[in-house]
């Protein structure tokens, strides 16, 4: 467990330097990150080069003994590199040019901007990819930030129709596949097909679906290029790229696949300001995030690292890009840190050093004022930094519950919504944290994970949030699994191509629960079917299924009118429509319990995760908390925690979760 720290030496003068390196030193980081935004004052014309000032960078950091964390600045191209050439530029869904002014100014489908990527990803490498100091490298910067995977550019154009060329073959398979003989839209040829935009109306949800997935790989191209030029040129030095929040334009499991470690940036204040938390959860959580939201991208990011994850980005004190921007509560910045160790992560480092007196993110604390006097955000890293030493851990083991999650999902579910609040991400949340509510620790797995059948043959408790187009490997693992499994509402109800299926929803999950799905319909915000659940009344809320089950299957809940609500087939359960949050938390603890799991409701604002045999208590709340454990080797805090605190015991005698 490290800390690590953002840097722009670039942004301060050179005398500046060595005491900021000194500083971060004895603050208790040991690495730090530098050289996404460079590329201008690296090439500030074509061809010409000032390497000086990130030489001497370098030198000065490492003279501290900090390790280097290198990037590729290709998530900043200088602006002479866009007049030469502007069909770099990506295209919004408006027609427009997304044009220079910001950052993130290229569209992943240019092949004359990959080039240059390539070109100072390679000047890069070959420069410092076996310096000493530089220990790691990160690819561009948050892939997908500011929603600029999916660009409509001529260039993409080009290539969706290669894609689609590579995908289908012929041009018939394709119409086959998308149904173009509704509405006449059958096509003569590749070059016919255009992106899915500026149409009269709804757009074939097959054709806007290959779309996503096309967008996604051409990001999976554009990291791999950058990949392959650091494996040659820096051998030995992991390679990552920091996701951020939920971004799900693209899926992040086949670009981690390409990677050593994932890294994800965390702001769990500017996300809980942005997302779709009501009002009152806005207000309760304001200066703390979401219990749930920083762990579930722990848990996600988690399960597609190869080594232990990182955070490539912490919070520090309030963000620039909320629509309000508060500060942690005191003690916040801890307990997030705390929080990312407690589920893994291997580093931790602060965005960023120091607040930036200029430019647009002048309002975004640092760990330090522009004065240079250390802010709260600071003292809390120098806190933690103290109380490493005190913990000593060993790696993750598995959870024994589990959630499948999938990309695929949410992008069918977007471009199908059927129901406009129908949303597949705060579904997967709401779940999550249903489970992280009862104390259960929570290993997030892809639908599509190599490791699968594996994964799931350890866990107690499967939970499949709605997950449209089932991959054949998740069936035969579920089939193989000895867990409890809770499907959603939805699940099976399409092919690859969006197609219902034959013999109707679940598709091929029949093979573990035989129901036919009849119908299906969506309810506007406030309409209410009440469900009588076994020893609880709860209501389906905006979508509904009507179930028609085979002999096997038991009926345990039903609807007003008597038709099923949910049902089981041994240890699977599928639920017939989205139920209120504590139905739904009734339904996971039942079937928790059924796994042989211990859930308890834990205290408001307070979660569990264990680590190895290390309990990790956080207490979110601004009240302290007393839990009845009967750990007592406590290596930080105690068993009442404190308002925002933390404590830390080894678990002699505690259960397993
Ligand atoms: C991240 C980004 C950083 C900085 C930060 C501000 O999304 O990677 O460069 O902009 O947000 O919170």
């Amino acid at each position: 467990m490290r800390l690590g720290v953002c840097y722009y030496p670039e942004h301060w003068p050179e005398s500046c330097w060595a005491e900021d390196a000194r500083a971060m030193a004895a603050m208790g980081i040991s690495q730090v990150r530098i050289g996404e935004f460079s590329w201008a004052r690296i090439e500030p014309a074509p061809g010409q080069f000032d390497w000086g000032w990130l030489d001497r960078a370098i030198a000065t950091l490492a003279a501290a003994g900090l390790a280097i964390v290198l990037c590729t600045p290709t998530t900043t191209p200088p602006k002479w590199l866009v007049d030469a050439d502007p069909t770099m530029l990506a295209v919004g869904a408006d027609g427009h040019k997304r044009r220079f002014g910001s950052r993130r100014h290229y569209c992943f489908s240019s092949d004359t901007y990959l080039e240059q990527a390539e070109r100072i990803t390679r000047l890069f490498a070959e420069r410092y990819g076996q310096h000493p100091a530089v220990a790691a490298w990160q690819t561009d910067n948050e892939f997908g930030c500011h929603d600029t995977v999916v660009s409509y550019s001529p260039n993409a154009v080009r290539r969706f129709r290669l894609w689609l060329e590579a995908r289908y073959g012929t041009i018939e398979r394709l119409n086959e596949a998308w149904g173009n003989v509704f509405w006449s839209m059958e096509y003569l040829d590749f070059a016919a097909v255009d992106a899915p935009f500026g149409a009269v109306t709804e757009l074939n949800p097959a054709h806007r679906l290959d779309f996503r997935r096309f967008a996604s790989d051409e990001v999976v191209r554009f990291n791999r290029a950058q990949v392959e030029i650091l494996r040659e040129l820096a051998p030995g030095r992991p390679i990552l790229h920091n996701f951020m929040l939920l971004f799900t334009e693209f899926d992040h499991y086949r670009v981690a696949a390409d990677l050593d470690a994932v890294a994800w940036d965390s702001y769990p204040l500017g996300a809980l300001e942005n997302f779709w938390f009501a009002p009152e959860e806005k207000r309760r959580w304001l200066r703390t995030g979401h219990p749930d939201f920083a762990s579930f991208h722990h848990d996600l990011y988690r399960g597609m690292s190869r080594q232990p994850f990182w955070v490539m980005e912490q919070q520090p004190g309030p963000v620039n890009w909320g629509r309000w921007n508060p500060a942690p509560a005191p003690g916040m910045v801890r307990l997030w840190t705390w929080e990312a160790f407690a589920h893994g992560a291997g580093v931790v480092s602060y965005f960023r050093w120091r607040q930036a007196p200029f430019g647009q993110e002048q309002m975004h604390a640092g760990l330090h004022a522009p004065d240079r006097q250390v802010a709260q955000g600071g003292l809390e890293a120098a806190q933690v930094a103290g109380e490493l030493a005190l913990v000593p851990h060993g790696p993750m083991g598995p959870a024994r519950t589990v959630l499948v999650f999938d990309y695929e999902a949410r992008w069918l579910i977007q471009v199908q919504p059927q129901g406009a609040d129908f949303d597949y991400l705060r579904q997967a949340f709401e779940a999550y944290s249903a489970l992280r509510g009862q104390g259960l620790d929570v290993d997030i797995v892809g639908s599509r994970d190599p490791e699968l059948a594996e994964k799931l043959a350890q866990a107690a408790l499967v939970v499949v949030p709605s997950l449209p187009a089932v991959p054949p490997g998740l069936v035969a693992a579920l089939q193989a699994s000895p867990a409890q499994v809770v499907l959603f509402p939805r699940c099976g109800s399409k092919e690859d191509s969006v197609r219902i299926p034959e013999g109707l929803p679940p598709g091929p999950l029949k093979r573990l629960v035989d129901i036919r799905v009849a119908w299906v319909e969506s309810l506007r915000p406030g309409v209410r079917e009440p469900v009588a659940f076994a020893g609880f009344a709860g209501e389906a809320q905006g979508w509904r299924e009507s179930l028609e089950p085979g002999p096997a299957v038991q009926v345990e809940a039903r609807y007003g009118d008597g038709s099923p609500a949910l049902v089981r087939q041994g240890r699977v359960r599928y639920l017939a429509g989205c139920f209120d949050p504590a139905s739904t938390a009734g339904v996971l603890t039942q079937a928790a319990r059924e796994a042989g799991l211990a859930p308890e409701p834990l205290p408001e604002g307070v979660r569990l995760q264990r680590r190895g045999d290390l309990l990790f208590v956080l207490n979110y709340s601004d009240q302290p908390r007393v839990l009845p454990l009967p750990a007592a080797n406590w290596l930080l805090g105690g068993s009442e925690v404190a308002p925002h605190g933390v404590a830390i015991a080894r678990t002699q005698g505690v259960p397993s979760a």
